[in-house]
């Protein structure tokens, strides 16, 4: 199930610090944050910038999404889980393997605004998904302390987030916030990733409204070798891209994927 890498770096974590925001509004500074919204929005800009799209443009509301409109750009988003009128894609990631055109306009409740939220607090902002974990632990490999910012679902604790979450807290080793052990605890309570995204409102909402294969999509675990980062804030968007392929993808990780309970170090 959890596929064990050894390697030296383990040890090298122990001098970070790690934190988790179970919401937003409890985001706390930091060098570097990783946004999460496994449930859909994470998924989704990872497998959009995996087909090819160049950018995501992330906003807030409808009325900003539709003024983006512009030959080239697939507007894309939810609200309640359904697609907003007049909207070319929805929120499902498996239909953002198609290509479309070269960027993505998104609005989601709560994924997009966890991006603003972050970049106000951090200096670096990625987008962490279970479909991109092994690509992120790479990234975060001596990038020093971060901040696990959980999108949740309207304004409450998601345990789909905190699940990998503490997925990720779990790996990195250093220093653990009460926050991180918690979602560590959550993590290890779920000895696979769809028990935990089939546990919460999240997914009850996407099964109310037809959605159950979206849960299974982004419950695949490091199928995709890209990091979505947070490159700018054009007034009230927010832009994401591809971050500059380091040498994660052309060096074998060498992080350790810890088993549920298995402290790091
Ligand atoms: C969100 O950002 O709120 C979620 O991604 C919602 C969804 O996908 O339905």
């Amino acid at each position: 199930m959890w596929r064990i890498l050894r390697g030296p770096r383990a040890r090298a974590g122990a001098d970070i610090v790690i934190n988790v925001a179970l919401t937003p509004a409890s985001i706390q500074p930091a060098p570097v944050a990783v946004v999460i919204d496994v449930l859909r929005a994470s998924s989704t800009i990872t497998e959009a910038l995996a087909a090819g799209y160049r950018r995501i443009r992330c906003c807030r509301t409808i009325e900003q999404a539709e003024a983006l409109r512009e030959p080239g750009r697939v507007i894309a988003g939810e609200r309640a889980c359904i697609k907003p009128p007049g909207f070319e894609l929805g929120n499902s990631p498996a239909a953002f393997r198609r290509l479309r055109g070269q960027e993505v306009v998104l609005t989601t409740t709560n994924g997009c605004p966890a991006m603003f939220a972050a970049a106000a607090v951090c200096d670096r902002v990625l987008v962490g998904s279970l479909l991109n974990l092994e690509a992120i632990l790479a990234e975060l490999d001596g990038a020093g302390d971060v901040v696990l910012v959980c999108a949740g679902t309207d304004g409450a604790p998601a345990i789909e987030d905190t699940y990998l979450a503490g997925r990720i807290s779990a790996t990195l080793g250093g220093a653990r916030s009460d926050s991180a052990r918690i979602a560590e605890a959550v993590a290890a309570a779920h000895p696979r990733p769809s028990t935990a995204l089939r546990a919460g409102r999240g997914a009850a909402a996407l099964l109310a409204a037809g959605l159950a294969a979206d849960i299974d999509w982004c419950a695949q675990e490091s199928v995709l070798d890209v990091v979505p980062q947070l490159s700018a804030l054009d007034g009230d968007v927010a832009l994401v891209d591809e971050s500059a392929p380091t040498s994660r993808s052309r060096q074998e990780p060498d992080l350790v994927l810890l088993s549920p309970g298995t402290a790091a170090g």
